[in-house]
């Protein structure tokens, strides 16, 4: 089955994104200085951006232009789109939330930490809608 390029590219970048998240965890675990969770934050600025140029340039196009065709998809891959579509706004809104709640303050003083319990379920939110959107892909579903 060949994979479609765009996608491929897109399925990277979206990859790359997770993996920006869980490193910039990574110092915040062994609970070192602030600098590490500013470096959390920036790293999680960056994973936000680059997810959102993918949805933004290619998803919601395709989305918007592809309604009715997902409508009629049988009931398991209709499913696993409106999933993604729900669980990836989600995510988005959710990362929107913490990052402006941290930029919204001088950065050290962590504006963030009082939504710190926002942060697993989103990134949770976040995993489920990168693995509907890689089966989407791998499956050609849309
Ligand atoms: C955390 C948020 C999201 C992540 C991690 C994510 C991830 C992915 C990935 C990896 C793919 C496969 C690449 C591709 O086929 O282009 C994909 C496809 C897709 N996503 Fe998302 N996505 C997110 C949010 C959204 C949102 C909010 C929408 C709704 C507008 C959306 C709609 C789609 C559609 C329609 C496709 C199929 C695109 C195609 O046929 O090429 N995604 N997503």
């Amino acid at each position: 089955m060949a994979l479609d390029f765009q996608g491929n590219i897109v399925s990277v970048i979206q990859v790359i994104a997770l993996i920006l998240l869980i490193i910039g965890v990574y110092p915040y675990r062994i609970r070192t200085k602030n600098r590490n969770l500013i470096m959390h934050g920036f790293l999680s600025i960056l994973a936000l951006a680059l997810n959102l140029t993918t949805v933004i340039s290619v998803m919601i196009p395709i989305f918007s232009t592809s309604i009715t065709f997902i409508s009629g998809l049988p009931i398991l891959q209709s499913t696993i789109v409106w999933l993604h579509v729900a669980s990836g706004l989600a995510a988005i809104i959710l990362g929107l939330v913490i990052i402006g709640s941290w930029i919204v303050h001088p950065l050290g003083e962590l504006g963030c930490s009082k939504v710190w319990r926002l942060m697993i379920p989103t990134f949770l939110i976040w995993a489920l809608a990168l693995v509907l959107g890689l089966i989407i892909h791998i499956y050609n579903i849309v």
